[in-house]
């Protein structure tokens, strides 16, 4: 039952390919000029892509970190549409050799971008191919080994790599120092939220009033794909329970089935919230030790769960690992002796 809720996170969070086409419907911004929040990334953005066309010349290499869901892969292919270049994608897990890597720099034209996701997640080894690929626009082969071990180096096209992770800190320096340009990607007011959502609504031709997109855009995580997700199901129930039109009482009722509260929690943020109070006192606990309590794996804590209760004072870090806050005891109805003060579940 918990593993289901980690998958339905990683599946909630974790890049999706339904949002990239989305049956007919692209909620997906294809200019900076339509792109809402993340103002200074857009800005740097904009002048970094009329610089590089003004000199004819490649965009410089570009980072993004931060929490799944924020636009890291939207981004990438802006830029790819600003600069009227393809966008060649993949991804950390899927570069399990060196060849598989050889094989896609090997093909990139003049002024690709080659994007790769959960960059964090690249081998070691293959890491070390992209080095001279980054800077020198070169491959090393190496033929034999050790003292018969001679290199060949293979001239790449000039192109730029655009990564994207959500754990910027598990990257090593000499490839972290690579990109020209490194962004963290924060999480979203509700004022821009609201835009996203009344955005997504019209796209999706669905009515929707003042109170109906900010009670969405409030219960979103700070995340658009959140609200994006939300906003569907929202649209389901105003069509089949309602009058096909979204305020805030419809979006209440239809939030509430979903188990999403008012500060955007759902089971699992709670259930992580009830576990550092009531197993482990109000913490300091470590994430391997909550892991292993929710039976979710560390991973999923860490890159996608923990991050929004940070955030929003649910939840700080010590030295000793998490502590629940005050905050959180009166958010789950529980004293700060961890008496239940009121039934929420
Ligand atoms: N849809 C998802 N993210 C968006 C954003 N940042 N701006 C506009 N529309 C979006």
């Amino acid at each position: 039952m918990i593993r289901e809720e980690g998958e339905y996170y990683r599946e909630l969070l974790g890049d999706d390919k339904a949002s990239e086409d989305d049956r007919g419907y692209n909620l997906r911004p294809s200019l900076l000029s339509e792109y809402i929040g993340q103002k200074n990334i857009v800005e740097t953005l904009k002048i970094a892509i009329e610089a590089a066309l003004k000199r004819k010349e490649p965009l410089e290499h570009i980072l993004f970190n931060g929490p799944p869901g924020l636009g890291k892969t939207t981004l990438a292919h802006i830029i790819a549409n600003e600069m009227g270049t393809r966008i060649i994608t993949s991804s950390g897990p899927a570069l399990e050799k060196g060849g598989d890597l050889m094989g896609l720099l090997t093909h990139l034209e003049r002024g690709d971008i080659f994007f790769i996701d959960e960059i964090h997640r690249i081998p070691k080894v293959v890491e070390e191919f992209l080095y001279p690929a980054m800077e020198d626009f070169a491959v090393d082969f190496i033929f034999d080994k050790g003292v018969h071990a001679r290199t060949h180096r293979y001239r790449l096209e000039t192109f730029t790599l655009i990564g994207a992770t959500t754990r910027a800190g598990l990257l090593s320096s000499p490839l972290r120092e690579r990109f020209g340009i490194v962004r963290d990607l924060d999480f979203y007011g509700e004022e821009d939220l609201v835009r996203i959502v009344k955005r997504s609504a019209a796209i999706l031709n669905i009515p929707i009033d003042d109170g109906g997109a900010y009670e969405t855009a409030k219960r979103s995580r700070g995340t658009p794909r959140v609200a994006n997700r939300l906003l569907k199901r929202i649209r389901d129930y105003a069509q089949v329970r309602a009058n096909g039109r979204i305020d805030r009482e419809v979006a209440l009722d239809a939030l509430s089935l979903e188990g999403i509260d008012e500060y955007g929690l759902n089971n699992l943020d709670r259930k992580l919230l009830m576990a550092i109070v009531l197993n482990y006192n109000g913490g300091p606990v470590g994430i391997e030790a909550l892991s292993a309590t929710l039976q979710i794996e560390s991973d999923v804590l860490l890159e996608v769960v923990e991050p929004y209760l940070l955030k929003t004072g649910f939840v700080i870090r010590t030295s000793q690992g998490r502590k629940a806050t005050e905050k959180a005891y009166k958010h789950l109805g529980i004293s700060l002796k961890g008496k239940p003060e009121k039934t929420l579940f």
